[in-house]
């Protein structure tokens, strides 16, 4: 029969847990990963979520009847096994080093045959059946990698004084320009699934001072690439009186916690992915800073010698001062330095209407991307704020924004302006670097992605 919590005789232990109950007798429940097994000897790996752990089966310790129960088991069977843990340096599984000398074996269900086997399957057929791929070792190492750069982030905001308030879903108005709008029927009139929680944040800053929100947000991206979900989880610090150098610092020291934290606290998900964690060792602050005008003189000199962007089949193609970079100029840019690189000063024709113009030089505006190493990309983008109530009109309207939304976020330069800052950081986007990941699709439990929203 099945065991639930903790107040039996035998009480339930999670695998994780075994090192605390070694040669005590356990329950523990889970699914079968992998059996084998020869003569009087079954070998069950059963991972209950909190980890894999083996259990032996030998005949002579379990009755008849239970060994031959075993032989019938197939991969994902759900099952409660009854043992004394050993501690044994070579037992598989993870963490691995103990395992159950099985005494008794309750079968919960047989399952039916397994789709997803051993075997290599497509990344198609993979994603087709994504409810039940999360349950292989490396989508499992993946989302608790996930997990834990969210209780970092939100950690580190917590001790440091902000506040978390929460920003709407649903949103009168484009933030983040007008070609990725989500639109949906608000009882008649139209309404837009939030693009970005900021211009929410920066009403919240002058009621609590620094502030962020965190929450799903939604963008129509029309194009296929390896980086852009439909559906992404962004943090978004927002702060008072800070200007883009201030801002810069916190965000090195915000990225360096979550790195190292990960680092610290994922290391048996971190070995599953096979992630090479020298470089995720050296993100410590200071990160490097470049100008944008240095950057497009550095991606041209690229081009001009024919240097290759590392991971791609392609020369570095050069770019027209002006023009936002593409992922070939992000990831050559980013090639050049061990750690993230700060880029700022972007011009101001390819950024939002709500970033502040470099004072004296306002084709280029107080914006910062922070492009992280390997070739992962952008992973924040943030900037400096106008603060000026008649430079934002103007932008307003220069963007063609509809004025009458904009109303509110207008007053909060008309009541106690000052100069403030903050930043987006793209949750999936940091999981596919701190996890080494090809694709963005696998950082997140159910992706939605530009061809696909099922299951
Ligand atoms: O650079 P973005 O568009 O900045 C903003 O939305 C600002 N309003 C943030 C702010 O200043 N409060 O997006 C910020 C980050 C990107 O750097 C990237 O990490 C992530 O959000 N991101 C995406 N991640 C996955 N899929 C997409 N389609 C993404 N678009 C942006
Ligand atoms: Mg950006």
């Amino acid at each position: 029969a099945l065991q639930m919590g903790s107040e039996s005789v035998n009480p339930t232990v999670a695998i994780a847990d075994l090192h605390r109950h070694v040669d005590a007798e356990v329950t523990i429940q889970g699914w079968l990963y992998r059996k084998t097994g020869k003569g009087k000897l079954q070998f069950l790996q059963v991972r209950d979520g909190s980890g894999i752990c083996q259990a032996v089966l030998f005949r002579g310790n379990v009755s008849d009847e239970h060994f031959e129960a075993a032989k019938a088991l197939t991969q994902e069977s759900s099952l409660v096994v009854h043992g004394v843990v050993k501690a044994n340096e070579r037992a598989p599984g993870i963490p691995g080093g103990y395992e159950l000398d099985a005494r008794e074996l309750d079968i919960v269900q047989i399952a039916d045959p397994y789709p997803i086997t051993p075997k290599e399957h497509g990344v198609e057929f993979l994603m087709q059946n994504r409810h039940l791929w999360l349950r292989s070792s490396r989508q499992w190492a993946i989302q608790r990698v996930r997990a834990v750069a969210i209780r970092a982030i939100r950690d580190w905001l917590d001790d440091h004084g902000y506040l978390n308030v929460d920003t709407p879903i649903l949103t009168p108005a484009a933030a983040e320009g007008t070609t990725t709008l989500f639109e949906i029927d608000y009882h008649g009139e139209p309404a837009y699934l939030a693009q970005t929680g900021q211009l929410y944040n920066e009403a919240n800053i002058f009621a609590f001072g620094k502030v962020y929100c965190f929450g799903p947000t939604f963008r129509a991206e029309k194009s296929k690439t390896r980086r852009h979900l439909q559906e992404f989880w962004m943090v978004e610090p927002e702060i008072a009186f800070c200007n883009l150098e201030q801002l810069m610092e916190i965000e090195e020291q915000f990225v360096s916690y979550i790195v190292q934290r990960c680092l610290h606290d994922c290391q048996a998900e971190l070995a599953v992915l096979e992630r090479d964690l020298t470089r995720l060792a050296q993100v410590t602050p200071p990160f490097p800073r470049i100008h944008y005008d240095e950057a497009v003189r550095m991606i041209n000199e690229a081009a001009a010698r024919g240097d290759l962007v590392p991971g791609y089949p392609d020369p570095v193609p050069a770019i027209e001062w002006g023009d936002d970079f593409g992922s070939p100029h992000e990831t050559y840019i980013a090639a050049q330095f061990e750690k993230p690189v700060f880029v700022h000063h972007y011009p101001t024709q390819v950024k939002a209407f709500y970033m502040e113009p470099e004072a004296g030089r306002p084709e280029v505006c107080r914006s910062v991307d922070l492009l992280a190493p390997e070739g992962y990309g952008e992973i924040i983008g943030g900037s400096e704020r106008m603060s000026d109530p008649e430079k934002l009109a103007a932008a307003i309207r220069r963007h063609g924004l509809p004025q009458e939304v904009y109303d509110w976020y207008l007053d909060l330069r008309r009541y106690g302006s000052v100069v403030h800052s903050g930043f987006g950081l793209g949750v999936e986007r940091v999981v596919m670097w701190v996890c080494g990941l090809d694709h963005v699709r696998e950082s997140i439990a159910f992706p939605r992605t530009l061809t696909n929203m099922r299951p």
